[in-house]
């Protein structure tokens, strides 16, 4: 019998996410499909009860339902509590679903991956939405030195700070917060997006940084091509999304997938 699991999002004709879990259950001969599901912006909650009558056992939640998602399960990680946000439904016995948040273990293990080091190092992340709230606990595992939080919205970066200061070394606030340099500068803004920069000093990378976005494309996003000439290692969020899924699939198989061969094929198709 082959399983079910899907990705809820609006727009989600360009998932990559298909494509990653297939080779992830080709590779490792697990018996499951997964597709890609346009759900109507109001629909969230119809869309997963109606996956689950035709026996769908997960599912990945993209954007805008990470929120829907948190809210309608009925169990979820302390991390998924943390980011306030769910990218993972698992469906549970007698019919409840469980809520998991993967985002923030896959940079982990993206980093990780590439071998740079986190711990004892002085982090700045950059944005303050819901994609940052959904790395700070995981980055914070790492035990870094300091996390600095800056923001275009100061109050959002602040905010953010409060919530997580139980957890390590966190500050923040607006970009004129910002001083000294770090080891590793992660642009979790949505301003590559649209081609922006974020303001940004010259100064900010320490020597042999890391400049990491969570975006990704064909091309390197505005960010990397501001940090290359600077001084610092680039990586975009392509590692990232292989690592989310992969997380994803352990949760609901149990197994865990190779993902170097993956990155390779995600790389190729953006081409
Ligand atoms: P996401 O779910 O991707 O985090 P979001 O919650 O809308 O999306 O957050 C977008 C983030 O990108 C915010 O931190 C936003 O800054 P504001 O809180 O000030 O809006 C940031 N952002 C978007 N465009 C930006 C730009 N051009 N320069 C700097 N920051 C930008």
């Amino acid at each position: 019998m082959t399983d079910r699991y899907c990705v809820f999002g609006n727009p989600i004709n360009h998932s990559k996410s298909p494509l990653i879990h297939a080779e992830f259950a080709h590779q490792t001969q697990q018996a499951c499909e997964y597709t890609a599901e346009e759900t109507p912006l109001d629909g969230f909650v119809g869309a997963w009860r109606a996956f689950v009558d035709a026996g769908g056992r997960g599912a990945n939640v993209t954007v805008p339902f990470k929120g829907d998602a948190f809210a309608l399960c009925d169990t979820l990680s302390h991390r998924a509590r943390r980011a306030g946000a769910v990218n993972t439904l698992i469906l549970g016995g007698n019919g409840r679903t469980y809520g998991d948040n993967t985002d923030g273990i896959g940079l982990v293990r993206d980093l990780t991956y590439h071998r740079v080091a986190l711990a004892g190092k002085r982090l700045l992340v950059v944005g303050a939405g819901g994609a940052v709230r959904g790395i700070l606990e995981p980055l914070l595992a790492e035990q870094p030195s300091e996390i600095v939080v800056v923001n275009r919205t100061a109050d959002k970066a602040e905010q953010l700070v409060s919530d997580f200061a139980d957890l390590g070394r966190i500050s923040g606030g607006g970009f004129d917060a910002l001083n000294g340099t770090f080891d590793v500068v992660i642009n979790g803004t949505s301003a590559s997006l649209t081609g922006e920069l974020p303001p940004l000093p010259d100064t900010i990378f320490a020597p042999h940084a890391w400049a990491y976005d969570m975006m990704y494309g064909a091309e390197p996003t505005v960010f990397l091509q501001w940090a290359g000439p600077r001084g610092a290692k680039l990586l975009d969020g392509l590692g990232m999304l292989v690592e989310q899924a992969a997380e994803s699939f352990f949760l609901w198989r149990n197994v865990r997938p190779e993902t170097a061969p993956v990155r390779e094929i995600l790389r190729q198709s953006l081409n």
